[in-house]
């Protein structure tokens, strides 16, 4: 979709749609006044009326009726809320108007740039932005009559010259917010894809085929190796998950260094990469197998970060980790009681083969701590313990870094994602113990997100470590808001945001 900026009076805007989002209805606003005149007030009757205030979520309808430029106008509240969480509130108002166009096949539309105190023109152009794009966002396999309309073609967003002394400039600035924006929503839509792809689509081997492609359109270094060499390297955990699938595990390693300028540190990304989790032999019930295509969301992560990070020319050296492989009960799986190896060379027994995102990331964070990097994030929806600790909204995180945690935190305030660190409490630790090997891959009822990710910090070495449990946020189960179900592509933005700070 192209996103335009433009500076004109209100009521002007020649379009078939104009979104005008309203932190609180009234007609000394401006933008709600010039409207309102040139309707001869039937903006604050139809209102009135139909007790719309601005407040988050509500949504008002109405027609130009040739006395706007725009055919159709769509009010949309974001409330007192814009205020504390605007990029949430932006996001989700300029996502609506997007869905909205889209389901009624309006190729051209536009939104308003509200007036927010505290919040920059510059900021609110690239919260507008990111959200059109997200909100216009689908996935459909579906043929015929029920296949879905193409997205609009064209979003403006509208600098409103009504109240303001000086005509706001369209800066290079608020271009390049508009650039950020998009390069920010090419990685999640990225993510969005490859998580609602079924996983008889894509396996370990397509995951890592795409991760290839991503690699020579954007330029990156790519390393992608076969079961022999994971054998050979003795990723032996990788190779044990793999054991049960008729499709060979895949370890992706993608590489970004920014084309100029100073490199401001070195990152490994680590993203879980279960294409499909049927459980294994520890099987998982019919009830929460479908929705398991989405077990490689901390890989989509990785992937739509290192798209819009290329995109964007972030002053870091990104690795991009990927362990791929799919969890499957066949012949040659592993069991409930074996050992294996690792590539830190701890020996791991099994109890539980659908506790595998833990045993793959094992490898790939001992693989990551060898590239010396600054700091290692990995991302994974690895426990359903997190999602009934914290809910499907909000994601876990673990570090053992109070600095880098802090930032992390900071960073998915700014991005609109929600973030909750849990502790990585020494006492669950002894859950681990195994009568036969260094360590066992699960802990006993309690805690079951903690002591997930006390397993995985015994294999994220020394340096500083941040494991962010996306389990309940990267795939909603039905629709949520303007949110559609299926892959959010939950923490690209946290991330962008993050690597911008
Ligand atoms: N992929 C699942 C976790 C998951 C559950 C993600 C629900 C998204 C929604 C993971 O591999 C898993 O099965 N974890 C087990 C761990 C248990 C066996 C200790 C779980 O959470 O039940
Ligand atoms: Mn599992
Ligand atoms: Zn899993």
């Amino acid at each position: 979709m192209q996103i335009r900026l433009t500076a004109s009076k209100i009521a002007q805007v020649k379009v078939p749609l104009m979104a005008v989002p309203v932190v609180r209805f009234s007609v000394a606003d401006p933008q709600l006044k010039a409207l309102d005149g040139a309707l001869d007030g039937r903006l604050a009757r139809l209102a009135r009326g139909e007790g719309f205030t601005g407040k988050s979520g509500q949504v008002m309808h109405l027609t130009g009726s040739g006395r706007l430029g725009a055919e159709r106008l769509m009010l949309l509240g974001m409330g007192k809320k814009a205020a504390e969480e605007p990029a949430a509130e932006l996001h989700a108002a300029a996502a609506r108007a997007a869905r909205w166009a889209r389901a009624k096949g309006i190729r051209r539309f536009a939104v308003a740039l509200p007036a927010l105190s505290g919040v920059e023109q510059g900021e609110a152009v690239h919260w507008l932005a990111e959200g059109v794009r997200l909100g216009a966002y689908r996935y459909s396999l579906k043929t015929g009559d029920e296949k879905p309309k193409p997205p609009p073609g064209r979003c403006t967003l509208v600098l409103a010259l009504d109240g303001q002394r000086d005509r706001p400039s369209i800066t290079r600035e608020l271009r390049a917010a508009v650039a950020t924006a998009q390069a920010n929503a090419d990685g999640v839509e990225l993510a969005r894809d490859l998580v609602n792809t079924p996983a008889n689509e894509l396996g370990p081997i397509v995951l890592a085929e795409r991760a290839k492609e991503l690699a020579a359109r954007r330029g990156l270094e790519a390393r992608v190796l076969g079961l022999r060499e994971i054998e050979r390297r003795g990723m032996k955990l990788l190779a044990a998950v793999a054991r049960g699938s008729k499709a060979e595990p895949r370890f992706v390693h993608l590489t970004y260094k920014p084309k100029q300028g100073a490199v401001r540190g070195k990152l490994a990304l680590v993203g879980k990469g279960v294409t499909f989790d049927s459980g294994g032999l520890s099987l998982k019930s019919a009830a929460s197998q479908p929705d398991m295509k989405s077990d490689m969301a901390g890989a989509a992560t990785v992937l739509g970060t290192m798209e819009a990070a290329s995109l964007r020319q972030v002053p870091w050296e990104l690795h991009g980790i990927i362990p791929a492989c799919e969890n499957m009960p066949g012949g040659g799986a592993y069991r409930p009681g074996d050992v294996f190896g690792s590539l830190a060379g701890k020996t791991v027994e099994i109890n539980n083969t659908d506790a595998e995102g833990r045993l793959i990331l094992a490898d790939a964070l001992a693989y990551a701590r060898e590239l010396a990097p600054d700091l290692v994030i990995d991302f994974a929806t690895l426990t359903g313990a997190c999602v009934v600790a914290l809910g499907p909204c909000t994601a876990g995180l673990f570090a053992n870094d109070d600095d880098w945690a802090e930032r992390m935190l900071q960073a998915g305030k700014r991005a609109g994602e929600d973030l909750w660190r849990l502790p990585l409490t020494g006492k669950l630790r002894d859950q681990l113990k195994s009568d036969v090997a260094d360590l066992k891959n699960i802990g006993g009822r309690w805690g079951g997100a903690i002591t997930a990710a006390l397993f995985l910090a015994e294999f994220a070495g020394k340096g500083p470590w941040i494991h962010l449990d996306i389990a309940g946020p990267a795939f909603l189960d039905k629709n949520r808001g303007f949110e559609p179900k299926g892959g959010t592509g939950f923490g690209v933005l946290t991330m962008m945001e993050f690597l911008a700070s």
